[in-house]
């Protein structure tokens, strides 16, 4: 009887270790499979992996990660973190990789240096904090990303943030798995670009004379104070080769036609009316935008492309192509020339005219041009993918045009919106995403057939920083917000639980915690204590 017993008890802490494990990584891996061992981290641990310059690296971070959990590590010990590269099938998704915990140690096992890195991420969760509590319980996570492109986004052009920041951004990104950092360097108040051939864009272009205080009122109100500054290019180069250490590809984004006022300001003639303009000092839309008939306007683009195209090796370039008003060609001879000499239209063909020569330059030097979802309206450039922003719509047309497409739907994706409804939030544009807004997002529209869905690459969500001016505010929109993006773009869809998000989130903030992210804490009022 007592054995009876005995045998009950155990199976019910087994079972209750089944239902309750200890395991909160976010995003959510595919699979994890729980074992009744656990790994005592005891003694000094022995870390092994490839003997490749990145492979060299990654034992670097695991031994930094055991460092930051109070963990040592030594050349030879009884108990081991291995990585190790295996051949498996090559068809597996980018980032596919395998963790053994078990009483010798772990193993990260992945047929690629990526997958080894996110597996290092995990581990980082796994990784005991706090004394008292120096073991990993046993388990086996299979994990690979539902999608291939998860993506966020900051505008340093409204305003600016130092290289430091953009690092860090980085690595948080690094951390939640997301693998595209879309930098929209150039806007109307801000060109944040060092272009050599044009040096007035660093002179004029990177600094306004002022900034509107809070939203438009009447009178509007402006700060008197002088704002700028931009990224030299050997900045560029450092930021570019520290995403890159972190499996991390960036996005530039130049923005064109619309969205130019800064530009315009050092070249005016490349402007429909010639100027003079003035960067902008308050936000919106502005009517001046590059002339579309002016040969001129695509030299320059060209020629600021060419270089920008020698500092980011990744295939995408993002050219914009949002909020284009179509005032000023309407009555500009050049513009109104060009659609007679090429047989557009009207002036919406007139700017699918200026894509799609973009496009076919940057095809040429072997680039793939990214558009916001305006680029649909007058026909879409033959090889563009769309980021669809103004809902799913642009997104939904796209892939039923058989383009690519990445999702950053406003209503869910625009992380310059309230994340509360309580009075104290710092002022933002509008808008309403609280975190489970965001968790809640489904990127494939129910709409689109099974082959239509393929080109749906992902998501993103983006932060726009009209009323963002420091790094901690930023870091405060964002997360936990990202948190709840990364897991829906990285995690199965069938494990989207909002509940089992929350209670996994309440040790995922003390990770954010001890990274000192400065996020929001909204999210703790939905926890259970
Ligand atoms: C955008 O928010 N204008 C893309
Ligand atoms: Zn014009």
């Amino acid at each position: 009887m007592r054995q009876v017993i005995h045998g009950l008890i155990i199976l019910l802490l087994l079972s209750g270790c089944d239902k309750k494990p200890d395991v909160s990584i976010v995003p959510k891996p595919a699979s994890i499979q729980i074992s009744s061992n656990y790994l005592l981290l005891d003694e000094p641990v022995q870390i092994l992996g490839p003997d490749t310059p990145t492979g060299n690296r990654l034992k670097g971070l695991a031994s930094q990660s055991l460092t930051d959990h109070g963990l040592t590590t030594v050349d030879y010990g009884k108990k081991t973190i291995t990585m190790k590269i295996t051949s498996y099938d090559t068809l597996v998704p980018e980032g596919f990789h395998r963790i053994m915990v078990d009483e010798s140690g772990v193993l990260l096992e992945s047929n690629s240096e990526v997958g080894l890195f996110y597996a290092l991420q995990t581990l980082n969760q796994l990784l005991p904090s706090g004394e008292g509590q120096r073991k990993i319980q046993g388990m086996t996570i299979v994990d690979y990303p539902r999608f291939p492109y998860r993506g966020l986004h900051l505008d340093v052009g409204r305003h600016f943030f130092p290289v430091s920041f953009i690092k860090q951004y980085i690595d948080w990104m690094a951390f939640h798995k997301f693998n595209y950092f879309h930098w929209h360097l150039t806007e109307d108040q801000g060109w944040r670009i060092e272009i050599k051939k044009y040096p007035k864009l660093q002179e004029v272009a990177a600094f306004r004379k002022e900034t509107l205080i809070g939203h438009a009122g009447i009178p509007e109100k402006f700060d008197r104070q002088p704002y700028g500054g931009f990224y030299t290019q050997e900045e560029i180069k450092e930021v570019v080769q520290y995403a890159a250490e972190r499996f991390v590809t960036i996005i530039p984004e130049i923005e064109m036609p619309g969205h130019s006022l800064a530009a315009l300001s050092a070249y005016p003639s490349l402007g429909c009316t010639g100027g003079p303009y003035e960067v902008g000092t308050k936000w919106g839309v502005f009517p001046d935008v590059f002339c579309a008939g002016k040969e001129e306007s695509f030299e320059f683009l060209q020629n600021v492309l060419d270089e920008v195209i020698t500092l980011f090796p990744g295939s995408y370039i993002h050219i914009g192509g949002d909020e284009c008003p179509k005032s000023r060609w309407k009555v500009c001879p050049d513009c109104q020339k060009r659609i007679k000499a090429v047989g557009l239209k009207d002036e919406h063909e007139l700017q699918s005219y200026f894509i799609q020569r973009i496009e076919k330059y940057m095809n040429s030097k072997g680039r793939q041009i990214i558009g916001w979802d305006e680029i649909l309206e007058g026909g879409l450039a033959p090889n563009a993918t769309v980021m669809s922003w103004r809902g799913e719509a642009g997104g939904i047309a796209a892939a039923k045009q058989n383009h690519d497409v990445i999702m950053t739907p406003g209503d869910w994706c625009y992380f310059d919106h309230y994340q509360d409804t309580t009075a104290n939030e710092p002022l933002a544009i509008g808008g309403y995403t609280p975190v489970r807004q965001v968790y809640e997002y489904e990127p494939i529209p129910s709409v689109l057939s099974t082959d239509e869905s393929m080109h749906i690459l992902g998501a993103q969500a983006n932060l726009w920083t009209e009323y963002i001016t420091t790094p901690e505010h930023a870091a405060y929109m964002v997360y936990p917000r990202a948190c709840a993006l990364a897991e829906v773009v990285w995690s199965p869809k069938s494990s989207r639980n909002y509940p089992d998000f929350l209670v996994r989130m309440k040790a995922h903030l003390v990770r954010l915690e001890k990274m000192s992210i400065p996020y929001a804490s909204h999210i703790q009022k939905e926890m259970k204590p």
